[in-house]
């Protein structure tokens, strides 16, 4: 895990600070703002070291080669930017890299006091796969648009934060456990551990589903997907809820960074009794 500290802010405040920004300010980004976000990618070391290529899309560029491009669909209003990171088709954990990666992203655009929001729904998946100059062997999972937010919501931002129930987030006790399934992890008992998780429970899902499940048992954090099987079939080809397990693991890992709580990203499913059946184990962070 890298020691690098990559944001001029404390990460638990870039955290809070964050939110979907779906209403920006139609200007676009200074030349400077640009080359800071062209540069960041360099910094990065993503856990399952899978090689991602990052790139900005400029939807103004797209329009103008291709007057029939969608962009974000006017779901995202004023926004001229997007980031992205284009990963090979089928290699091992890329979703969870790209999560991870594009998390990474966002949280040194909410450092540059840049709004932001991820789109892994509906979004010109051609026209901005092109941009990138995708290859055959690649593709283009979600992206993130960036910009200056609007002084004030849209009417369409406002009715798709309603609808997400975007504000809301589970109970610390319905997503993650001490020792076994049953016992949940109570906050007082761990202090330190407990704001790392408090940073993984405020971070962004697909459609607020917050799927990601964690369990400390002997020391080490383990984490799972509770897959939402009906959500999962509407998207067959974009797994966006490992892409949430790449941003939780993203959130759990500077978090532990910045008090100081060393460890690593290593794989091996923990004997669990109980466990439930469309429980899915993606990873544990074992502490050093
Ligand atoms: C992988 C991923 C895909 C998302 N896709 C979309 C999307 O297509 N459209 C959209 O408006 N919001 C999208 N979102 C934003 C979520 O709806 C948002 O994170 C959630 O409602 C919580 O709100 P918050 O980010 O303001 O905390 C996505 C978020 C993630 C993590």
């Amino acid at each position: 895990m890298s020691k690098k500290n990559l944001f001029s802010q404390p990460v638990a405040d870039l955290i809070k600070n964050r939110y979907s920004c779906r209403s920006f300010d139609g200007r676009g980004l200074e030349p400077d703002i640009l080359a800071a976000l062209e540069k960041f990618p360099a910094a990065l070391e993503l856990p399952f070291k899978n090689s991602v290529r990052f790139g900005i899309i400029d939807n103004e560029r797209v329009r103008a080669e291709n007057i029939f491009s969608g962009g974000s669909y006017g779901l995202i209003k004023g926004v001229r930017y997007y980031v992205s990171a284009l990963v090979k088709k089928d290699a091992p954990h890329c979703w969870e890299d790209i999560g991870f990666g594009l998390e990474t992203f966002v949280l040194y655009a909410t450092s540059l006091d840049l709004g932001s929001c991820w789109i892994g729904g509906v979004f010109d998946r051609k026209h901005f796969g092109r941009d990138l100059g995708i290859l055959e062997a690649e593709m283009l999972p979600a992206v993130v648009a960036v910009g200056r937010q609007a002084g004030r919501r849209s009417l369409r931002d406002r009715l798709v934060r309603w609808s997400a129930k975007g504000d809301m987030r589970k109970d610390p006790a319905a997503i993650f456990f001490n020792h076994d399934w049953r016992t949940p992890f109570l906050y007082a008992d761990f202090p330190q551990w407990a704001s790392v998780l408090e940073n993984v429970r405020l971070g962004p899902s697909a459609s607020n589903k917050q799927p990601w499940r964690i369990i400390m048992k002997d020391n080490n954090f383990h984490f799972f997907l509770n897959r939402d099987k009906a959500y999962s079939a509407m998207m067959p080809n974009v797994d966006l809820q490992r892409i949430d397990l790449g941003i939780a693991m993203c959130h759990f890992q500077l978090a532990a960074q910045e008090l100081g709580l060393p460890g690593e990203w290593r794989s091996g499913e923990p004997v669990l009794p109980g466990t439930p059946a469309n429980f899915e184990y993606i990873v544990s962070f074992v502490i050093k």
